[in-house]
């Protein structure tokens, strides 16, 4: 696995070439010398394109300068961002002023660019080696301190559906993020290309358009760039006002667009609205209001901020580092996902039991106790494939050890878990306790003896405060770290054989701000524009900014920390493992789902909670990290017996589920409930195991092809306008759809079925949908699923771990189409070794349906499928009673019909799935 894709030493370099520039420029305020702006309409393309681009600019496209001041409130751009200008200063700046009486915090600004303002103005494009460059320069520097006046603009036709734009200094390395980069592909001919991209030289401005439909996506001309040292900054119009992305915060599916913002900055934040929380991800899905969609990813890792407006509009701020833009033309929400994630990197393969059933509380203070808690769940016949233990397991809470007295014998615990044919995973936090006598705490004395940790200003370890007290941070950044790390990792392993390995605050989270010693006053630690962060300063609640790591400063790494300690603690359990990696990860960047999933942090145990778990889930399919799911019953505060119950009900439909509960709360183990409950808890469990097989080979075709997992309705019906919006209900791949209950007290759901013909996946029970609301039955026993007609889901009975149903009968449900037509796949192998798809070590079967028969066929076989068999099937929408029935040619008599629903089913079959089968009847 390649995390580093350039050399060390490039960043080595970026980062003193970084250090020396900010030390040797001064703070200096400029006051800028406005002048009438000039504002030619002309485009720069390079002679060898131009034919390839449209060549009409329409003509409201670009700003017209006469209009000054008079312009539409949701048409103004704010001049003044960066902090609070008084008439005079905004004046001064050459913007209008013309205050509001707003009584909402938020509204229209008061200061804001006129129709055309000075700004940077592009000189012609030239081929270079990746495509074209052209150089922009401003007369006057802008109203920001440390301007950057002459910039590099790079562009490069990528494919047909990825533009990349990059704006950097051309005269000194600036920060860029490493890891997430892909090897540019460059095209010439830009013929079959899905956009066109055009220019305005003065101000510089850019405009990009779907070819097919000449709509304007993009258009950048709307308000100026911005470029300084410690602020950058650009606008653009937008497509719609549905946008989906820019987490991690708690919010819809799509994001509300009256004069909102939201700030990237990875944080230690129980979810809640309006705040920067664990994760950052710089990318957005626009729906375009007609089935398309396209993507803009900014790749830059500062910390940012990104305001919305009614226009549609956006602004873009960041605090360092490039501007290094992808925009993805779909033209389908899919295909934008997988052009983002070719290059983030596509999700990894999580291993097969890691889609089992997961168990974890803080307060499993003993082998004990967790020992019973597994059997508590065995005799109830709760499924349970990974038993957990939280912080309480270690050594006066510093990990790589374990507590001596309440958890001596962890090691045989394990052993007994896995005799049983459960895992076991474990909590580790990066934070390494720096207090312990010398020589008692080796990760400790090691780490500081190989300067693995991150560094001060002054070139001492950082010292911050997390669970075990005063604790130092390991940079991951460094590759003696990353050694350091995986040898902790591996000397604790030879005494607690754990399977995975669960990464929390690793925002990284500290209880000081910065640090024990507090931090230097630097343009790293009070930068002249700070984000409206929670804690109202970048430090707060983590590391110093001025703190250095082997590639940068901490102000230009924070964002990564997770992301460098996932790809860590991923490579170090496939080495000392040897099988698939399973890491669990809080905070996250794009590409941490190369190596790790994500949980959604601390969740309040109540129903708003529960009901915004699924956009939380969806979303974080959009950003490659599809093995997802929130605390199950929620982990701060009680829980209560019904949420409980809808909560697994939703969490059994999580591609990742756990069970997590914090320390002084009410238990909320399945068994501790009422037996109604426990039976509709149970059901939930047995419904997951028995999809396990289907919910294995999405991640499969995530894995390999980037399509998403658990999937919002409006990537399977992107034309149906009901479906925009929809965040109560989600499919798994492209046919099943879930419609949870999320209010207390609800019998009966108004679920949304998209247009098309539908089952209900436990009785077969068909709705033909023209696109509208159904009341659906949902005692608490219930979750509403429903199958899509034309698609074969493969099943297993289920078994009270993975262990034991990868060895049971398979069922396939056959959702015949109106036209009696159904189709559906299986990929499987042995659950645990790594890349075998890569290595061709696993069987591949297709299903297909029509005309009264059904087919299954290996296409690819290797192994694993061995004695598997499918032993039943259902065939939803059989429109006439069939009167025989026949497997591989020969009659059988197990079958039966259910004339109401119009359900074949036939049973006590054995068919071995790795040869070619037919069932037909008639
Ligand atoms: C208003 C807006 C604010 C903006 C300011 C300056 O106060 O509410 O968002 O920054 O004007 O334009
Ligand atoms: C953090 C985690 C939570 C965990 C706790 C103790 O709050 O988000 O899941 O239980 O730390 O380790």
């Amino acid at each position: 696995m390649d995390l580093y894709r350039l050399p060390h030493s490039t960043y080595v370099f970026l980062t003193l070439a970084l250090s020396c520039i900010l030390i040797s420029r001064l703070y200096f305020h400029q006051t800028p010398t406005v002048r009438v702006a000039s504002l030619q309409k002309t485009r720069d393309l390079s002679q060898n394109d131009t034919k390839n681009f449209s060549d009409s600019i329409h003509a409201n496209e670009f700003p017209n300068p006469s209009t000054g001041c008079a312009l539409p409130e949701e048409k103004r751009f704010d001049c003044a961002r960066d902090r609070t200008v008084s008439q005079a200063e905004c004046e001064k700046r050459g913007c209008c002023y013309l205050p509001l009486t707003q009584t909402e915090y938020n509204g229209p600004p008061w200061c804001f660019y006129p129709a055309s303002y000075p700004g940077y103005r592009m000189g012609p494009l030239s081929p270079t080696p990746k495509g074209q460059s052209a150089t922009l320069s401003r007369a006057t520097p802008s109203y920001l301190p440390r301007d950057i006046s002459t910039l590099q603009l790079d562009v490069m036709n990528e494919e047909a559906g990825r533009l990349h734009l990059i704006l950097k200094d051309p005269s000194s390395a600036r920060y860029e993020v490493p890891y997430v980069k892909v090897p540019s592909s460059k095209r010439t001919n830009t013929e079959g290309f899905l956009y066109d991209v055009d220019f305005q030289s003065d101000p510089f401005g850019f405009v990009v358009r779907r070819r097919s439909n000449g709509q304007v996506l993009l258009n950048t001309s709307v308000a100026p760039l911005l470029f300084a040292d410690q602020y950058l900054q650009f606008s653009t119009s937008l497509a719609s006002k549905y946008i989906s992305g820019f987490g991690e915060h708690y919010t819809h599916l799509t994001l509300d667009l009256n004069w909102t913002s939201v700030t990237l900055w990875n944080r230690d934040m129980a979810p809640h609205s309006d705040v920067n929380l664990y994760g950052s991800h710089p990318f957005c899905l626009v729906q375009e209001g007609n089935g398309q969609a396209h993507g803009i990813f900014l790749l830059n890792s500062n910390a940012m901020e990104v305001a919305l407006q009614p226009m549609p509009a956006l602004t873009w701020v960041t605090i360092g580092g490039i501007l290094d833009i992808y925009i993805f033309l779909g033209p389908d929400p899919q295909s934008v996902v997988r052009q983002y994630h070719e290059v983030i990197g596509y999700p990894m393969m999580p291993p097969y039991w890691s889609l089992g059933f997961h168990l974890c509380r803080w307060g499993y203070n003993s082998t004990n106790v967790t020992r019973a808690v597994v059997q508590k769940m065995q005799e109830a016949s709760f499924p349970l494939d990974v038993q957990w233990n939280d912080l309480d397991y270690a050594d006066k809470k510093r990990v790589f050890t374990f507590d001596p007295q309440r958890f001596g014998d962890l090691p045989e615990m394990v052993q007994e878990l896995h005799e049983q044919g459960l895992k076991y995973v474990l909590i580790l936090d990066p934070g390494i306790s720096s207090t312990s006598p010398p020589g008692s705490y080796k990760p400790f004395d090691d780490g500081q003896q190989r300067e693995v940790f991150i560094k001060n200003l002054t070139g001492q370890t950082l010292i911050g405060k997390v669970w075990p007290g005063p604790t130092a941070f390991p940079d991951f950044t460094n590759s003696d770290a990353v050694s350091w790390w995986e040898e902790c990792i591996r000397d604790f392993h030879a005494n607690v054989s754990f399977d995975g390995l669960w990464i929390d605050m690793n925002e990284p989270a500290s209880f000081v701000h910065g640090s024990v010693h507090g931090c230097p006053y630097t343009d790293l630690e009070n930068p002249p524009y700070t984000p409206d962060v929670i804690g109202g300063q970048l430090n707060s609640g983590t590391l110093c900014m001025s703190s250095q790591q082997a590639l940068s400063s901490h102000y230009n790494l924070h964002n990564l920390y997770g992301l460098t300690e996932a790809f860590a603690t991923y490579s170090a359990l496939l080495k000392v493992r040897g099988s698939r990696p399973f890491v669990l990860s809080r905070s996250s960047f794009p590409g941490l789902g190369r190596f790790s999933g994500h949980w959604t942090g601390d969740v309040r145990s109540d129903w708003e909670q529960l009901r915004y778990s699924i956009p939380a889930v969806l979303l974080f399919g959009l950003y490659g990290i599809p093995l997802v799911g929130a605390d199950v019953c929620g982990f701060e505060g009680d829980t209560n017996e019904e949420l409980c119950v809808r909560w697994t009900q939703l969490g059994a439909f999580y591609p990742f589920m756990r069970n997590h509960n914090d320390r002084n709360n009410i238990p909320q183990e399945p068994y501790v409930f009422g037996q109604r409950a426990q039976l509709a808890m149970n059901n939930a469990l047995v419904i997951r195991y028995t999809l396990l097989p289907f919910l294995y080979t999405l991640f499969h075709h995530a894995h390999t092809s980037a399509s998403t997992v658990a999937r919002p309705l409006f990537f399977e019906f992107p034309s149906d306008p009901n479906c925009v919006t929809i965040d109560r209900q989600f499919l798994w791949g492209s046919s099943l759809l879930i419609s949870p209950v999320l209010e207390p007290g609800v019998v009966d759901l108004a679920a949304y079925l998209p247009p098309e013909l539908w089952y209900s996946v436990y009785d077969g029970k068909p709705y033909n949908s023209k696109g509208q609301y159904l009341l659906l039955p949902a005692p608490l026993d219930i979750i509403n699923v429903h199958v899509r007609a034309g698609n074969i889901i493969p099943l297993q009975m289920a078994a009270l771990t993975t262990t034991a149903s990868r060895r049971n009968p398979m069922v396939l449900i056959v959702a015949l189409s109106s036209q009696g037509w159904a189709k559906g796949d299986l990929f499987w192998d042995d659950g645990d070794s790594l890349d075998t798809f890569e290595h061709g070590d696993y069987s591949y079967v297709i299903f297909t349906a029509g005309q009264s028969q059904l087919v299954g066929e290996p296409i690819k076989l290797n192994g694993a499928l061995d004695g598997l068999t499918v032993a039943e099937i259902r065939v939803f929408g059989v429109a006439t009673p069939p009167t025989g029935v026949w497997a591989n040619g020969e009659r059988v008599y197990n079958f039966s019909y259910e004339t109401d629903n119009k359900v074949l089913t036939v049973i006590s079959l054995s068919l071995p799935i790795s040869e070619t089968f037919t069932v037909q009847w008639s």
